[in-house]
């Protein structure tokens, strides 16, 4: 996955946050580690940015029993942002549905089958000087 280049993000679940520093080798900073010690397993909070090209591009942070993951929120259809419903992240474009907990899919666009799509993108997460990077 390329680099991200998002100017800002807005958490949809928390109060709001940005990017100030980007680092090539550790990618964007996300949100505060602190902010995440009361996140339960199987939460999640939506974050919102905006790169520079104007492209929304929406990160969903995961709790799972091995730790946060972080997917990018872009539908492997055909590249519409998803929306977080409980523990799934629909697509009203065509109503593909992943699993927030790991980006699988659980279904396709139109109803079709679960391999019809790749899985949601993964981020990697790196904790660092009290701050969650993703890359
Ligand atoms: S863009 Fe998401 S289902 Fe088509």
């Amino acid at each position: 996955m390329g680099a991200i280049l998002m100017t800002s993000l807005l958490a949809v679940a928390e109060a709001s946050t940005s990017i100030t520093k980007s680092d090539d080798a550790l990618g964007a900073k996300l949100t505060k580690s602190s902010a995440l010690k009361a996140m339960k397993v199987g939460q999640s909070l939506v974050y919102r940015g905006v790169e520079p090209s104007h492209k929304t591009i929406e990160v969903i942070l995961t709790k799972t029993k091995s730790g946060l993951i972080a997917l990018d929120g872009t539908c492997t259809s055909k590249g519409e942002v998803v929306t977080l419903k409980r523990t799934q992240l629909i697509c009203v474009s065509q109503g593909s549905v992943y699993q927030a907990s790991s980006g699988a899919v659980v279904l396709g666009p139109n109803g079709s089958s679960k391999d019809s799509i790749p899985p949601l993108n993964r981020y990697t997460i790196t904790e660092k000087s009290g701050w969650i990077w993703i890359k």
